[in-house]
């Protein structure tokens, strides 16, 4: 048997009724695989807050690095968000991604047709989309420094922030995009401000020299505003995406919604060496925490990328992936993807619904 140290961060909000769902369901695919997890549940965000004083303590950071994966829940809350900028959740959230040095953020898309129904855009448009958001993670305007609050020359009260991208940053990121888009359809999709700000203009001329490693895959352009608009004209004419932290954080959040929810959106966060950071890209979700609403499918797809790219088990994502399909087969749905005719559950419920569909080693399609 192959065994593995796995870090879970729970903390706020939804955060640790999805991780329990998602940690039963890679524990049952992992025995089906021979695999042995040893987990290890740490404080993280408003949690550690609490618990200790500061959003990440030392202990957790030097734990997710020495595990072999780390899967978070999601952090934040109203509790905390008047909090100075170095007591927030959100806080802990960047100093994780900089301790692991994780700066290449995959977020796919993809619609499935099970759920074509629960998009809001027609059928027409959303049936068949399947992209992958290639997300800029450690750098840019998150990091930038100067930044911070002063005054102005009439002595009113400024916030500023700084949108920096060195070029090696640009490359590595580049690369890690055009590998990406070498494994699908070979379509990349630079999406930047360059028309407006520096740092886009060199992100552009970066990715455009990079392009000349790849000659295979073809690379495309497009400013951000419009790219968000296209995202709800015509999303299929996307293959891979590549683009900054905040542009990132945003579009991926736009592309969640064709797929019927943001409760469905997995993420893995890749460095170039040390454990990957797995996690959705939803929040905290205080307006339905502690009341067995959330959907763990979003969860449970991280942990089938943990499996993938953080460890190489192949076999044991397609495991959990195969499942979430058969249960969507079977008609299970919570309320942020419920339809006439489905069988609505809560996020206990759809987690048990996933088990029963693991153990019966389905695969589904
Ligand atoms: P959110 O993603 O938490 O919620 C947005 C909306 O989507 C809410 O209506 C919520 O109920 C719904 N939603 C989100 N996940 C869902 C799920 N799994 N199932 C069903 N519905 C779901 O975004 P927000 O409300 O802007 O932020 C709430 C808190 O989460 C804030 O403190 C924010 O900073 C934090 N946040 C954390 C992360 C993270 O931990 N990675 C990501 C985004 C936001
Ligand atoms: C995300 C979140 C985070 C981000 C916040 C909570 C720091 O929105 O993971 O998408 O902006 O990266
Ligand atoms: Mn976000």
């Amino acid at each position: 048997t192959r065994s593995y140290s796995i870090t879970l961060l729970p903390g706020d909000g939804i955060g640790p009724e999805v991780i329990s769902v998602a940690k039963g369901v890679l524990s049952l695919a992992g025995s089906l695989e021979g695999i042995e997890f040893g987990f290890q549940e740490m404080p993280m965000g408003g949690a550690a807050l609490d618990l200790t004083g500061v959003p990440l303590p030392d202990e957790t950071l030097s734990a997710a690095r020495q595990s072999d994966a780390v899967l978070l829940g999601a952090i934040g809350g109203y509790k905390w968000d008047n909090n100075e900028k170095h007591l927030k959740p959100e806080t802990g959230l960047l100093q994780l991604r900089e301790g692991l040095k994780v700066f290449a953020n995959l977020r796919p898309a993809t619609v499935l047709p099970q759920l074509v129904d629960a998009s809001t855009l027609k059928k027409e448009v959303a049936e068949g989309v399947d992209l992958m958001v290639v997300r800029e993670l450690t750098g840019g305007i998150y990091f930038g420094k100067p930044r911070g609050f002063s005054s102005n020359q009439n002595g009113e009260e400024i916030g500023f922030n700084t949108e920096i991208y060195a070029t090696s940053e640009i490359d590595r990121i580049a690369r890690v995009a055009f590998e990406t888009a070498r494994k699908r359809h070979r379509k990349l999709c630079s999406v930047d401000k360059a028309n407006v700000l520096e740092a886009s203009m060199l992100w552009r001329r970066r990715v455009t020299a990079i392009a000349l490693e790849y000659p295979d895959v073809e690379l495309t352009h497009m400013y951000v505003d419009n790219a968000a608009m296209q995202l709800v004209r015509n999303p299929k004419q996307f293959d891979t995406i590549v683009t900054n932290n905040i542009f990132g954080d945003i579009l991926s959040d736009e592309a969640s919604m064709i797929t019927g929810s943001i409760g469905m959106l997995p993420s893995a966060s890749l460095g170039e060496k040390g454990p990957g950071l797995f996690e959705p890209i939803h929040g905290s979700a205080p307006d339905i925490a502690g009341q067995d609403k959330a959907n763990p499918l979003a969860t449970v797809l991280s942990a089938a990328m943990l499996l993938k790219y953080g460890l190489g088990e192949k076999n044991a994502a397609e495991r959990i992936e195969a499942a979430v399909l058969d249960t969507l087969n079977r008609g299970f749905r919570t309320g942020d993807i419920y339809s006439d005719g489905n069988t609505l559950v809560g996020c206990k419920q759809m987690g048990e619904e996933v088990l029963k569909s693991v153990e019966s080693e389905v695969l589904a399609t």
